[in-house]
């Protein structure tokens, strides 16, 4: 019978054709050339019409088989050549993990800020809170309260920024036409003392300001940090007691100091404070100028001129006051020759802390 012939051969030509379709796109090509509405076997199934009434049964029967056949190959050789392409592309796609990463530099806290956060530290562990101020100041906190007078050469323009406004003209901050760049922090105990009554058991760190060009021991901008104790009964032993305390933790408990006079405006008695040289251990080389000693901080009992000025009563109330400088501090206990290195921002230096 030449029609079963015909769909012997139909068969034979699309199961080859399936087999040899290189992709799932030429595959696609091959279903609607054999199985679309123009399609070969579509075409044999129309074709149904034609055949003798007496052959229809088993032709239609070949027919039908033929497709089921031809759909299961179909499905069968599309599976096989999906997972080939997605292998293709796994491989093609894949990430060269031999290949170094791009490094991102993994930033850490400055010296600086770490060595300011351990003194906090030290002062918090007996009792001290931490006071903040404003970098731009008045001259009444940053220099009269602190019974510095108008004529003092720390108020000069050697040594002290004022601020002009933008036309150029000083600055003015409630009525007040003397604005600084603080150059201490002491400014914060006047703040601290009008705000609060006492007992008073603060710490204050923050930047300050100076006319200075910098060298290997200046710099116009650095770090200190301020303390201010007032409470009742407080004397020089607690002040003395206090520091030493604190410059063990900071430096090791090796350590000596020692307190001598001084003066500063805002304290009386005032002292400065030495810590024994860690390098020689007291007994005088280069890096303690031969003393054995090295200045870390100024001192004092708070002077009852400043009580004055902040409405504390100075017949029931006495205080003790410190000021240190960090980048001070930091040379000191990493023998660091130049401040400028701290301000630098160079890693080789400072990634050895
Ligand atoms: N403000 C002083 C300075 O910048 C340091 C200082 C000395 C602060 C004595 C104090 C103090 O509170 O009592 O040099």
């Amino acid at each position: 019978m030449a029609l079963l012939d015909t769909i012997g051969e139909e068969r034979a030509a699309v199961l080859a054709r399936i087999e040899a379709a290189a992709g799932t796109a030429a595959l696609e090509q091959v279903r609607v050339e054999v199985l679309g509405k123009k399609g070969s076997l579509t075409a044999l199934l129309r074709g149904m019409g034609q055949v003798a009434p007496e052959q229809r049964g088993e032709v239609g029967r070949a027919v039908n088989r033929l497709r089921d056949e031809v759909e299961a190959a179909l499905a069968v050789r599309r599976e096989a050549l999906a997972a080939a392409e997605l292998e293709a592309r796994i491989s093609s796609e894949a990430l060269d993990i031999t290949l170094p990463g791009r490094a991102r530099p993994v930033g850490t806290q400055h010296l600086i800020s770490r060595l300011t956060e351990e003194i906090v530290e030290v002062f918090r562990g007996i009792g001290y809170q931490v006071a903040s101020g404003t970098e731009v100041e008045t001259g009444y906190y940053n220099f009269t309260a602190l019974n510095t007078p108008p004529d003092h050469p720390s108020r000069g323009l050697q040594d002290t920024f004022y601020v002009r406004d933008r036309s150029g003209e000083r600055a003015a901050i409630d009525g007040e036409s003397d604005v600084v760049l603080r150059t201490q922090t002491s400014g914060v105990q006047v703040h601290v003392m009008e705000e609060r009554t006492p007992p008073i058991y603060i710490l204050a760190p923050g930047r300050v300001y100076r006319r200075d060009v910098a060298d290997p021991t200046h710099l116009p901008q650095f770090t200190q940090i301020e303390g201010l104790v007032v409470d009742r009964g407080i004397t020089f032993g607690d002040l003395k007691g206090t520091l030493e305390y604190f410059c063990r933790q900071v430096f090791g408990p090796e350590r000596t100091v020692r307190f001598r006079p001084h003066f500063f405006p805002f304290t009386e008695p005032s002292a400065e404070m030495d810590v024994s040289c860690g390098i020689c251990g007291g007994a005088g080389c280069r890096s303690c100028g031969n003393t054995g000693w090295l200045e870390i901080l100024g001192c004092g009992m708070v002077d009852p001129n400043v009580y004055g000025f902040v409405g504390i009563d100075p017949q029931e109330y006495s205080g003790f006051a410190f000021g240190l400088g960090v980048e001070r501090i930091a040379c000191l206990k990493y023998n660091v020759p130049d401040l400028r290195m701290l301000l630098e921002g160079d890693m080789r230096f400072l990634r050895q802390f």
